[in-house]
């Protein structure tokens, strides 16, 4: 039986996140389990300024790395405590940049004597700078201190990959190829062609604002708490159980509610949604204050349908035109139920199969780096990259 262990870590925006995962290959079948998996988000530090700071979230990041670490690693069951710890302090290479994370980590590899670990896993990209290198700054520094490779990921792979986890064990499934995956998150909304893990041909991408982005600065506009998607998500949902148009308006005297579907016939896969920001704008401003609760959920279910309209159309159009056999769909948005249900049933329509990620991994995860890792870890053309090398890149392209 052939093993191999990792270590992820995932730090691009607001969540402190390492996960430990386990490759077993033997005679009978090839599989990965997660030991462990610990986020810690930040999300309630950065609702108070209504958006993420990169240096708030590299000091947060700094303060809660090496205890996260740790506490993935007891999960694991891999953490053993020295019995005799050096009174010779070791000097940790990769930390001139991360002064605050230097006695916290150092104390760290002192109590405790090196796990079984065969590599680590980290996001190199793309993300808030300051924030990644918090996370490449500490897998170099273990790794160097251990030995063992340093494996960079690229975040929008990680979401990618995301769908193959289900719970403590993921394999590879049949996913047909070429398969296409939409990407919605915060920071990014992109068509991209899969034609094998590593393979991949980026056909469209938003020219302005991210999906997530606009989610979030719509709620912000009504009031609602960061990050506001799924509050939108929510107050839509309500809507549409209630389903009473008609009444909600003329209860109200309030002008249609209405929004664009932002370069819906464009005639190409890219995505723009600064427009139906600023529409919504309009919109809010042209209404009586404050907003009752029911036009709160009409324009929420507004802006959701809308966008949602945009990226299905946008998603059909690159199945038909590339003759995609199965559907990814990944990144925070992907938790929307609505936009979940429209695409799913695109899908069926299409008779292709749907790939979404379950629960907490259509957020920002180190389990979904650590996939990215382990399967290039196993693949035999992979080059392991020199640790000196390896680079924080906040706009690294898929
Ligand atoms: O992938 P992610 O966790 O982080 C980035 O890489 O950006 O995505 C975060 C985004 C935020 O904009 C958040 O508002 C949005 O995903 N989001 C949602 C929902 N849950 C999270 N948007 C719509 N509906 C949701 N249920
Ligand atoms: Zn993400």
């Amino acid at each position: 039986m052939k093993t191999k262990t990792l270590l992820a870590i995932e730090t691009s925006c607001d969540e402190t996140s390492v996960a430990i995962l386990k490759y077993i290959e033997d005679d009978t079948n090839t599989r990965f389990e997660t030991l462990s998996h610990i986020t810690l988000t930040q999300a309630t530090m950065h609702a108070e300024y209504g958006g993420v700071y990169p240096n708030m979230a590299r000091r947060e990041h700094q303060i809660n790395i090496v205890a996260v670490i740790a506490e993935a690693l007891d999960k694991a069951g891999l953490l053993e405590q020295s019995t005799m710890p050096s009174a010779d302090l070791p000097y940790l290479n990769y930390l001139e940049r991360e002064p605050d994370v230097r006695p916290s980590l150092t104390d760290f590899v002192v109590c405790h004597p090196q796990p079984a670990i065969n590599a680590i896993a980290v996001t190199t990209g793309p993300g808030l700078e300051p924030a990644l290198w918090v996370g490449v700054n500490v897998a170099r520094a273990l790794a160097d201190h251990w030995n063992i490779p340093v494996i960079p990921v690229n975040h929008m792979e990680g979401h990618i990959l995301s769908v193959l986890a289900h719970s403590d064990w993921f394999h590879m499934p049949e996913i047909p190829l070429p398969s296409m995956a939409l990407l919605i998150s915060g920071g990014h909304t992109e068509l991209v062609h899969i034609n094998g893990v590593g393979d991949y041909t980026k056909l469209g991408q938003t020219r302005d604002d991210a999906i997530g982005e606009a989610f979030d600065k719509v709620a912000r506009m009504m009031n609602l708490p960061y990050p506001g998607g799924p509050h939108i998500s929510k107050l839509a949902a309500e809507y549409r159980l209630l389903n009473n148009d008609a009444a909600i308006i003329s209860a109200t005297d309030a002008p249609a509610i209405k929004l664009p579907r932002p370069m819906i016939h464009s005639g190409d896969l890219d995505f723009s949604f600064s427009g139906i920001k600023t529409a919504t704008r309009y919109l809010i401003e042209s209404l009586p204050k404050p907003l009752s609760p029911d036009i709160m959920m009409a324009i929420a279910h507004e802006f959701e349908t809308a966008v949602t309209d945009v990226i299905v159309y946008k998603t059909k159009q690159a199945i038909m035109h590339h003759g995609i056999q199965s559907l990814i769909v990944a990144g925070g948005v992907s938790a929307s139920a609505y936009i979940r249900s429209e695409l799913t049933q695109l899908c069926e329509s299409l008779s292709i199969p749907i790939f979404l990620p379950t629960g907490i991994l259509a957020m920002d995860n180190a389990l979904m780096i650590g996939i990215a890792g382990v399967l290039k870890l196993c693949d035999p053309t992979y080059t392991i990259p020199d640790i000196t090398t390896i680079r924080a890149d906040g706009n690294w392209s898929l």
